[in-house]
Protein backbone atom coordinates (compact mmCIF):
# COMPACT_ATOMS: atom_id res chain seq x y z
CA UNK A 1 0.00 0.00 0.00
CA UNK A 2 2.58 2.17 0.93
CA UNK A 3 4.30 1.61 -2.58
CA UNK A 4 1.20 2.45 -4.74
CA UNK A 5 -0.38 5.32 -2.78
CA UNK A 6 2.50 6.98 -0.94
CA UNK A 7 2.34 6.77 2.88
CA UNK A 8 -0.64 7.21 4.68
CA UNK A 9 -0.49 9.76 7.57
CA UNK A 10 -3.39 10.71 9.99
CA UNK A 11 -3.31 14.52 11.98
CA UNK A 12 -3.59 14.39 15.92
CA UNK A 13 -6.55 15.66 17.61
CA UNK A 14 -3.92 18.80 18.48
CA UNK A 15 -5.04 19.96 14.78
CA UNK A 16 -8.98 19.62 14.96
CA UNK A 17 -9.42 22.12 17.40
CA UNK A 18 -12.19 21.85 20.48
CA UNK A 19 -14.43 19.48 18.20
CA UNK A 20 -11.80 17.12 17.76
CA UNK A 21 -13.64 14.06 19.57
CA UNK A 22 -16.82 14.61 17.31
CA UNK A 23 -14.69 14.67 13.85
CA UNK A 24 -11.78 12.17 14.37
CA UNK A 25 -13.71 9.68 12.46
CA UNK A 26 -13.40 11.52 9.09
CA UNK A 27 -9.03 11.24 9.94
CA UNK A 28 -9.31 7.42 9.71
CA UNK A 29 -6.96 5.62 7.87
CA UNK A 30 -9.93 4.35 5.42
CA UNK A 31 -10.42 7.85 4.79
CA UNK A 32 -7.13 8.58 4.15
CA UNK A 33 -6.43 5.36 1.65
CA UNK A 34 -9.80 6.21 0.11
CA UNK A 35 -8.79 9.65 -0.95
CA UNK A 36 -5.18 9.27 -2.00
CA UNK A 37 -6.36 6.43 -4.05
CA UNK A 38 -9.24 8.90 -5.63
CA UNK A 39 -6.71 11.29 -6.28
CA UNK A 40 -4.34 8.62 -8.42
CA UNK A 41 -7.52 7.32 -9.81
CA UNK A 42 -8.67 10.79 -11.25
CA UNK A 43 -5.41 11.74 -12.41
CA UNK A 44 -5.02 8.64 -14.18
CA UNK A 45 -8.37 8.72 -15.74
CA UNK A 46 -7.63 12.22 -16.71
CA UNK A 47 -4.47 11.21 -18.82
CA UNK A 48 -5.80 8.18 -20.43
CA UNK A 49 -9.40 10.72 -21.38
CA UNK A 50 -6.58 12.83 -23.34
CA UNK A 51 -5.18 9.38 -24.65
CA UNK A 52 -8.61 8.65 -25.87
CA UNK A 53 -9.20 11.72 -27.39
CA UNK A 54 -5.90 10.40 -29.82
CA UNK A 55 -3.04 13.12 -28.27
CA UNK A 56 -0.25 10.53 -27.03
CA UNK A 57 1.89 11.93 -30.36
CA UNK A 58 0.96 15.51 -29.22
CA UNK A 59 1.87 15.11 -25.65
CA UNK A 60 5.00 13.02 -26.36
CA UNK A 61 6.20 15.84 -28.19
CA UNK A 62 5.14 18.91 -26.04
CA UNK A 63 1.94 20.47 -25.42
CA UNK A 64 1.12 24.32 -24.52
CA UNK A 65 -2.52 24.58 -23.78
CA UNK A 66 -3.23 26.79 -26.17
CA UNK A 67 -1.95 24.64 -28.72
CA UNK A 68 -4.37 22.06 -26.98
CA UNK A 69 -7.23 24.13 -27.17
CA UNK A 70 -6.52 24.95 -31.13
CA UNK A 71 -9.35 23.84 -32.99
CA UNK A 72 -11.81 22.82 -30.25
CA UNK A 73 -14.99 24.22 -28.88
CA UNK A 74 -13.95 27.04 -26.61
CA UNK A 75 -15.96 25.05 -23.81
CA UNK A 76 -12.59 23.04 -23.30
CA UNK A 77 -10.44 25.69 -22.10
CA UNK A 78 -11.44 25.68 -18.85
CA UNK A 79 -11.46 21.58 -18.36
CA UNK A 80 -7.77 21.63 -20.11
CA UNK A 81 -6.71 24.92 -18.22
CA UNK A 82 -7.49 22.56 -14.86
CA UNK A 83 -6.54 18.94 -16.14
CA UNK A 84 -2.59 20.01 -17.92
CA UNK A 85 -1.41 21.38 -14.27
CA UNK A 86 -2.94 18.85 -12.43
CA UNK A 87 -1.49 16.09 -14.39
CA UNK A 88 1.54 17.65 -13.83
CA UNK A 89 1.17 18.41 -10.41
CA UNK A 90 0.38 14.25 -10.39
CA UNK A 91 3.42 13.73 -11.87
CA UNK A 92 1.71 11.91 -15.37
CA UNK A 93 3.33 14.79 -17.23
CA UNK A 94 5.84 17.12 -16.92
CA UNK A 95 5.73 20.75 -17.03
CA UNK A 96 8.48 22.38 -18.94
CA UNK A 97 7.91 26.26 -19.53
CA UNK A 98 4.12 26.30 -21.00
CA UNK A 99 4.70 22.87 -22.52
CA UNK A 100 3.20 19.38 -20.68
CA UNK A 101 5.28 16.27 -22.12
CA UNK A 102 4.39 12.75 -21.72
CA UNK A 103 7.45 11.16 -20.57
CA UNK A 104 8.16 7.23 -20.84
CA UNK A 105 5.73 4.89 -19.42
CA UNK A 106 3.33 6.32 -16.79
CA UNK A 107 1.41 4.08 -14.62
CA UNK A 108 -2.17 4.04 -15.22
CA UNK A 109 -3.49 1.27 -13.61
CA UNK A 110 -6.68 1.52 -12.25
CA UNK A 111 -7.71 -2.37 -11.36
CA UNK A 112 -5.18 -2.41 -8.57
CA UNK A 113 -6.43 1.07 -6.96
CA UNK A 114 -9.48 -0.45 -7.04
CA UNK A 115 -8.33 -3.46 -5.37
CA UNK A 116 -6.49 -1.42 -2.94
CA UNK A 117 -9.39 0.27 -1.83
CA UNK A 118 -11.75 -2.78 -1.64
CA UNK A 119 -9.89 -4.44 0.95
CA UNK A 120 -9.16 -1.05 3.60
CA UNK A 121 -12.25 0.60 2.54
CA UNK A 122 -14.76 -1.48 0.92
CA UNK A 123 -18.36 -0.29 -0.75
CA UNK A 124 -16.81 2.37 -2.57
CA UNK A 125 -16.59 1.00 -6.24
CA UNK A 126 -19.24 4.04 -6.84
CA UNK A 127 -16.44 6.36 -6.52
CA UNK A 128 -14.45 4.88 -9.81
CA UNK A 129 -17.41 3.61 -11.18
CA UNK A 130 -18.38 7.61 -11.73
CA UNK A 131 -14.82 8.44 -12.82
CA UNK A 132 -14.66 5.72 -15.42
CA UNK A 133 -18.29 6.68 -16.50
CA UNK A 134 -16.84 10.61 -16.92
CA UNK A 135 -14.27 9.08 -19.14
CA UNK A 136 -16.66 7.18 -21.17
CA UNK A 137 -19.55 9.82 -22.02
CA UNK A 138 -17.19 13.40 -21.82
CA UNK A 139 -15.74 12.93 -25.64
CA UNK A 140 -18.10 14.72 -27.32
CA UNK A 141 -17.71 17.81 -25.04
CA UNK A 142 -14.30 18.07 -26.12
CA UNK A 143 -14.81 16.61 -30.20
CA UNK A 144 -18.58 18.18 -30.69
CA UNK A 145 -18.99 20.74 -28.51
CA UNK A 146 -21.87 19.10 -26.43
CA UNK A 147 -22.42 20.36 -23.08
CA UNK A 148 -21.30 18.15 -20.36
CA UNK A 149 -24.17 18.61 -17.98
CA UNK A 150 -26.22 16.24 -20.35
CA UNK A 151 -23.30 14.17 -20.50
CA UNK A 152 -22.53 13.69 -17.09
CA UNK A 153 -26.06 13.74 -15.67
CA UNK A 154 -27.72 11.48 -18.15
CA UNK A 155 -29.88 8.55 -17.35
CA UNK A 156 -26.88 5.85 -17.53
CA UNK A 157 -24.99 8.01 -14.92
CA UNK A 158 -27.20 9.48 -12.44
CA UNK A 159 -27.98 6.73 -10.50
CA UNK A 160 -24.12 6.61 -9.71
CA UNK A 161 -24.49 10.34 -8.76
CA UNK A 162 -27.17 8.89 -6.06
CA UNK A 163 -24.78 6.50 -4.80
CA UNK A 164 -22.00 8.72 -4.26
CA UNK A 165 -23.63 11.61 -2.37
CA UNK A 166 -24.45 9.70 0.47
CA UNK A 167 -23.56 9.51 4.41
CA UNK A 168 -21.38 5.88 4.03
CA UNK A 169 -19.34 7.74 1.11
CA UNK A 170 -16.56 8.27 3.34
CA UNK A 171 -15.32 11.14 1.16
CA UNK A 172 -18.80 12.63 0.49
CA UNK A 173 -19.88 12.32 4.46
CA UNK A 174 -16.84 15.00 5.79
CA UNK A 175 -19.08 17.97 4.00
CA UNK A 176 -22.30 16.93 5.82
CA UNK A 177 -20.45 16.23 8.80
CA UNK A 178 -18.87 19.26 9.46
CA UNK A 179 -21.78 21.13 8.37
CA UNK A 180 -24.16 19.28 10.77
CA UNK A 181 -21.88 19.50 13.86
CA UNK A 182 -22.17 23.55 12.98
CA UNK A 183 -25.90 23.94 12.58
CA UNK A 184 -25.96 21.92 15.68
CA UNK A 185 -24.00 24.59 17.86
CA UNK A 186 -26.81 26.94 19.15
CA UNK A 187 -29.69 26.05 17.33
CA UNK A 188 -32.73 28.18 18.68
CA UNK A 189 -35.77 26.34 19.80
CA UNK A 190 -38.30 26.87 17.08
CA UNK A 191 -36.10 26.83 14.49
CA UNK A 192 -36.73 26.97 11.19
CA UNK A 193 -34.34 25.87 8.80
CA UNK A 194 -33.86 26.09 4.54
CA UNK A 195 -31.61 23.88 3.12
CA UNK A 196 -30.19 25.11 -1.07
CA UNK A 197 -29.51 22.58 -3.21
CA UNK A 198 -30.52 19.50 -0.67
CA UNK A 199 -30.17 17.37 -3.69
CA UNK A 200 -30.20 13.91 -3.01
CA UNK A 201 -31.18 14.36 0.92
CA UNK A 202 -27.76 13.63 2.28
CA UNK A 203 -27.39 16.17 4.81
CA UNK A 204 -31.48 16.33 5.51
CA UNK A 205 -31.36 12.33 6.86
CA UNK A 206 -28.15 12.65 8.74
CA UNK A 207 -29.65 16.37 11.08
CA UNK A 208 -32.69 13.52 11.50
CA UNK A 209 -30.85 10.71 12.82
CA UNK A 210 -27.88 12.47 14.45
CA UNK A 211 -30.63 15.14 15.64
CA UNK A 212 -32.92 12.22 16.81
CA UNK A 213 -30.10 10.57 18.49
CA UNK A 214 -28.61 13.26 20.35
CA UNK A 215 -31.78 14.70 21.19
CA UNK A 216 -31.78 18.26 19.52
CA UNK A 217 -34.19 17.36 16.56
CA UNK A 218 -36.81 18.77 18.22
CA UNK A 219 -35.68 22.10 18.15
CA UNK A 220 -36.29 22.08 14.38
CA UNK A 221 -39.96 23.34 14.13
CA UNK A 222 -39.53 23.68 9.74
CA UNK A 223 -36.79 22.16 7.56
CA UNK A 224 -37.70 23.51 4.24
CA UNK A 225 -35.70 21.28 1.49
CA UNK A 226 -35.57 22.96 -1.39
CA UNK A 227 -33.23 22.18 -5.18
CA UNK A 228 -33.51 23.29 -8.29
CA UNK A 229 -33.64 20.15 -9.95
CA UNK A 230 -37.27 19.04 -10.14
CA UNK A 231 -35.86 15.53 -10.47
CA UNK A 232 -34.50 15.73 -6.99
CA UNK A 233 -37.10 17.48 -4.97
CA UNK A 234 -39.40 14.77 -6.90
CA UNK A 235 -37.56 11.84 -4.93
CA UNK A 236 -37.05 13.54 -2.21
CA UNK A 237 -41.03 14.44 -1.65
CA UNK A 238 -41.46 10.19 -2.33
CA UNK A 239 -38.29 8.90 0.05
CA UNK A 240 -37.64 11.57 2.58
CA UNK A 241 -40.53 10.97 5.19
CA UNK A 242 -39.38 7.59 5.49
CA UNK A 243 -35.20 8.36 5.51
CA UNK A 244 -35.47 11.35 7.39
CA UNK A 245 -38.24 10.51 10.21
CA UNK A 246 -39.18 13.45 12.99
CA UNK A 247 -37.68 15.90 10.79
CA UNK A 248 -40.65 18.31 9.74
CA UNK A 249 -40.15 18.68 6.22
CA UNK A 250 -41.49 21.25 3.56
CA UNK A 251 -40.64 21.28 0.05
CA UNK A 252 -40.22 24.06 -2.10
CA UNK A 253 -37.94 24.40 -5.62
CA UNK A 254 -35.80 27.26 -5.45
CA UNK A 255 -33.07 28.74 -7.62
CA UNK A 256 -30.12 30.31 -5.98
CA UNK A 257 -29.38 32.57 -8.36
CA UNK A 258 -32.86 34.36 -8.25
CA UNK A 259 -33.72 36.22 -5.27
CA UNK A 260 -35.63 34.67 -2.95
CA UNK A 261 -38.33 37.23 -2.03
CA UNK A 262 -39.58 36.19 -5.75
CA UNK A 263 -39.80 32.52 -4.80
CA UNK A 264 -41.39 33.19 -1.34
CA UNK A 265 -39.08 33.30 0.78
CA UNK A 266 -40.28 36.04 3.42
CA UNK A 267 -37.02 38.27 4.70
CA UNK A 268 -35.54 37.83 7.66
CA UNK A 269 -37.74 34.69 9.09
CA UNK A 270 -35.18 31.85 8.95
CA UNK A 271 -33.13 30.61 12.01
CA UNK A 272 -30.25 28.69 9.45
CA UNK A 273 -29.72 28.63 5.72
CA UNK A 274 -27.85 25.73 4.79
CA UNK A 275 -26.04 24.62 1.36
CA UNK A 276 -23.77 21.66 1.09
CA UNK A 277 -21.49 21.69 -1.80
CA UNK A 278 -23.56 24.21 -3.93
CA UNK A 279 -23.04 28.15 -2.86
CA UNK A 280 -19.98 28.20 -4.87
CA UNK A 281 -22.54 27.61 -8.15
CA UNK A 282 -23.58 30.93 -7.71
CA UNK A 283 -23.12 33.11 -10.27
CA UNK A 284 -22.71 36.41 -8.90
CA UNK A 285 -21.43 35.31 -5.09
CA UNK A 286 -21.76 38.77 -3.78
CA UNK A 287 -25.34 38.80 -4.67
CA UNK A 288 -26.76 35.28 -3.36
CA UNK A 289 -24.23 36.16 -0.52
CA UNK A 290 -26.31 39.15 0.55
CA UNK A 291 -29.75 37.92 -0.64
CA UNK A 292 -29.34 35.03 1.86
CA UNK A 293 -28.18 37.17 4.46
CA UNK A 294 -31.42 39.52 4.31
CA UNK A 295 -33.85 36.23 4.73
CA UNK A 296 -31.72 35.14 8.39
CA UNK A 297 -33.38 36.46 11.46
CA UNK A 298 -30.91 38.88 13.33
CA UNK A 299 -28.28 36.35 14.85
CA UNK A 300 -29.51 33.52 12.16
CA UNK A 301 -26.90 31.87 10.35
CA UNK A 302 -25.68 30.99 6.71
CA UNK A 303 -24.12 27.32 7.70
CA UNK A 304 -22.01 25.81 4.51
CA UNK A 305 -20.32 22.16 3.79
CA UNK A 306 -17.98 23.32 0.99
CA UNK A 307 -14.56 22.15 -0.38
CA UNK A 308 -12.31 24.36 0.24
CA UNK A 309 -8.40 24.57 -1.03
CA UNK A 310 -4.94 25.36 0.07
CA UNK A 311 -4.17 27.66 -2.34
CA UNK A 312 -6.43 28.77 -5.33
CA UNK A 313 -4.81 27.81 -7.77
CA UNK A 314 -3.88 24.37 -6.90
CA UNK A 315 -5.89 21.92 -8.47
CA UNK A 316 -7.69 19.23 -6.29
CA UNK A 317 -9.05 16.21 -7.92
CA UNK A 318 -12.52 16.56 -6.79
CA UNK A 319 -12.73 19.19 -9.48
CA UNK A 320 -12.34 17.09 -12.51
CA UNK A 321 -15.88 16.34 -12.75
CA UNK A 322 -17.07 19.96 -12.32
CA UNK A 323 -15.16 21.57 -14.74
CA UNK A 324 -16.93 20.40 -17.14
CA UNK A 325 -20.20 21.92 -16.24
CA UNK A 326 -20.80 25.39 -16.70
CA UNK A 327 -22.71 25.99 -13.70
CA UNK A 328 -19.55 25.81 -11.96
CA UNK A 329 -17.20 27.34 -14.55
CA UNK A 330 -19.33 30.13 -15.85
CA UNK A 331 -19.58 32.77 -12.80
CA UNK A 332 -18.61 36.41 -12.03
CA UNK A 333 -15.34 36.67 -11.15
CA UNK A 334 -13.80 39.83 -9.05
CA UNK A 335 -10.42 40.13 -8.73
CA UNK A 336 -11.52 41.25 -4.54
CA UNK A 337 -14.53 39.33 -3.82
CA UNK A 338 -14.90 36.52 -6.28
CA UNK A 339 -11.44 35.58 -7.74
CA UNK A 340 -11.73 32.14 -9.31
CA UNK A 341 -14.47 29.99 -10.20
CA UNK A 342 -15.36 26.45 -8.19
CA UNK A 343 -13.81 26.02 -4.59
CA UNK A 344 -11.86 28.74 -2.74
CA UNK A 345 -9.55 28.51 0.08
CA UNK A 346 -10.68 29.78 4.08
CA UNK A 347 -9.48 32.90 3.33
CA UNK A 348 -11.35 33.83 0.02
CA UNK A 349 -14.68 32.84 1.80
CA UNK A 350 -14.30 34.41 4.89
CA UNK A 351 -13.47 37.74 2.44
CA UNK A 352 -16.38 37.10 0.24
CA UNK A 353 -18.84 36.71 3.46
CA UNK A 354 -17.56 39.59 5.18
CA UNK A 355 -18.38 41.73 2.45
CA UNK A 356 -21.66 40.48 2.17
CA UNK A 357 -21.90 42.14 5.38
CA UNK A 358 -21.87 38.90 7.65
CA UNK A 359 -20.08 39.43 11.09
CA UNK A 360 -18.27 36.77 11.87
CA UNK A 361 -16.88 33.75 9.96
CA UNK A 362 -16.19 30.55 11.40
CA UNK A 363 -14.38 27.43 10.13
CA UNK A 364 -14.89 23.70 11.82
CA UNK A 365 -12.41 22.32 11.88
CA UNK A 366 -9.81 25.44 12.03
CA UNK A 367 -8.42 25.24 8.26
CA UNK A 368 -4.72 25.98 9.24
CA UNK A 369 -2.46 24.85 9.87
CA UNK A 370 -4.53 21.64 8.96
CA UNK A 371 -4.85 22.31 5.11
CA UNK A 372 -1.03 22.69 4.63
CA UNK A 373 -0.15 19.63 6.55
CA UNK A 374 -2.46 17.13 5.11
CA UNK A 375 -3.48 18.91 1.63
CA UNK A 376 -5.90 15.41 0.83
CA UNK A 377 -8.73 17.25 3.19
CA UNK A 378 -10.27 19.66 1.81
CA UNK A 379 -13.72 19.57 3.33
CA UNK A 380 -14.51 22.44 6.04
CA UNK A 381 -17.99 23.64 7.85
CA UNK A 382 -18.46 27.61 7.36
CA UNK A 383 -20.56 29.30 9.41
CA UNK A 384 -21.28 32.86 8.94
CA UNK A 385 -23.56 34.98 11.33
CA UNK A 386 -25.95 37.47 9.96
C1 LIG B 1 -23.22 18.59 -5.12
S1 LIG B 1 -24.96 18.44 -5.02
C2 LIG B 1 -25.23 18.40 -3.28
C3 LIG B 1 -26.37 17.54 -2.98
C4 LIG B 1 -26.87 17.42 -1.56
N1 LIG B 1 -26.26 18.31 -0.62
C5 LIG B 1 -26.81 15.97 -1.12
O1 LIG B 1 -26.11 15.64 -0.19
O2 LIG B 1 -27.42 15.16 -1.75
C6 LIG B 1 -25.49 20.03 -5.49
C7 LIG B 1 -26.99 20.23 -5.54
O3 LIG B 1 -27.21 21.61 -5.83
C8 LIG B 1 -28.27 21.72 -6.74
N2 LIG B 1 -28.12 23.00 -7.45
C9 LIG B 1 -27.30 23.29 -8.48
N3 LIG B 1 -27.48 24.55 -8.89
C10 LIG B 1 -28.41 25.11 -8.07
C11 LIG B 1 -29.04 26.38 -7.99
N4 LIG B 1 -28.75 27.34 -8.85
N5 LIG B 1 -29.95 26.61 -7.01
C12 LIG B 1 -30.28 25.61 -6.14
N6 LIG B 1 -29.73 24.37 -6.18
C13 LIG B 1 -28.82 24.12 -7.14
C14 LIG B 1 -28.16 20.50 -7.62
O4 LIG B 1 -29.39 20.19 -8.23
C15 LIG B 1 -27.70 19.44 -6.62
O5 LIG B 1 -28.79 18.80 -6.03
Amino acid sequence: MEDALGSIEAPGLDLLGPMGPDIARLFTRPVSVLHRASELYTARVCLLLLLDLGWEARLRAGLALEEACSGLPDQARKPLAWMLPFLAAEGLLEQRGPDYLLRGEPDLDLAGLRAEVAREAPGHDVNFDLLDGVRARIRPFFTEGKPGEGLLFDLSLFPLWLSYFRNENLVYLPNNLLALLALRESLPEQARVLELGAGAGSFAQLVANQGAREGWLSKIAEYRFTDVAPTFLRRAQRELKAAAPGLPLAFQALDLNRPLAAQNIEPAGLDAIVGINVIHVAQNLQGTLRDLRSHLKPGGRLVMGECVKPALGQPLYLEFFFTFIRSFTDVELDEEWRPVHGFLTPEAWEKALRHAGFREVAFLPPPRPLMDRFPSFNASGITAWA
